[in-house]
């Protein structure tokens, strides 16, 4: 097999971190090597940058600063976690990729998604996921369940409802352009439902590989 690249993206408690784990416990158990690591995040300079982005004041960042600073931090796991380990043969399941930063400050931010594009090749170049799995979650329900947890990390969260049912729109949006490697998962099945339907496609890549 082929090792994969692959993401998982959707609105605040669309239950990605959930998936991340089951489909992680998948791949080790077939003896995969394999990773996992998130976004904003997976280096501890980018956990940094993580923790000023994820935490305080909704008004704390200007949305393109907040852009680049998303940015900064991919970079960082692009060459320092995602590349050496694609490089070396390991599968890497991401909980967040450039997707978010389309969806979030692209569109929700409306600072365009020509603009983040543009970002894209300057800052990570052609790179794209193998899969990207969308979960698709009524923000009411998402935002509900990502509350309830107990977390400092609600920055977003506290943004209103229009911001994320615009995100919403905007990663159903992204997947229709990029048939080839998204694909829709409703996120109000259950986890073992949804894990299902995550391991038929992967299984399936593996094959084709
Ligand atoms: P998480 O809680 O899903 O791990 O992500 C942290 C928050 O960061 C989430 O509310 C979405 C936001 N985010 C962006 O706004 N843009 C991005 O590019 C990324 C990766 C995350």
């Amino acid at each position: 097999m082929n090792n994969l690249f692959i993401t998982f993206e959707g609105g605040d408690g669309s239950g990605k971190s959930t998936q991340v784990n089951l489909l992680k416990d998948y791949l080790d158990n077939l003896n995969f090597e394999t990773i996992k690591t998130r976004e904003p995040g997976g280096t501890p300079s980018a956990e940094i940058l993580r923790d000023l982005l994820t935490t305080g004041e909704v008004e704390k960042w200007t949305p393109m600063s907040e852009a680049l600073l998303m940015w900064a931090s991919r970079y960082e796991h692009l060459i320092q976690v995602i590349e050496p380990a694609l490089n070396s043969g390991k599968n890497v399941i991401c909980d967040r990729f450039y997707d978010s930063t389309y969806a979030y400050q692209g569109v929700a931010h409306n600072l365009g998604i020509d603009k983040m594009e543009k970002l894209k090749k300057i800052i990570i170049g052609d790179i794209e996921p193998d899969v990207t799995f969308v979960l698709d979650i009524d923000p009411k329900v998402g935002l509900k369940r990502s509350l309830d947890r107990p977390n400092q990390e609600n920055r977003f969260e506290s943004y209103n409802i229009d911001f994320h049912n615009k995100i919403r729109s905007a990663f159903l949006e992204i997947a229709k352009k990029n048939k080839n490697r998204c694909i829709v998962v409703d996120a109000s099945l259950n986890e073992q439902e949804i894990n299902n339907l995550i391991i038929t496609v992967i299984d399936n890549l593996i094959t084709d590989k």
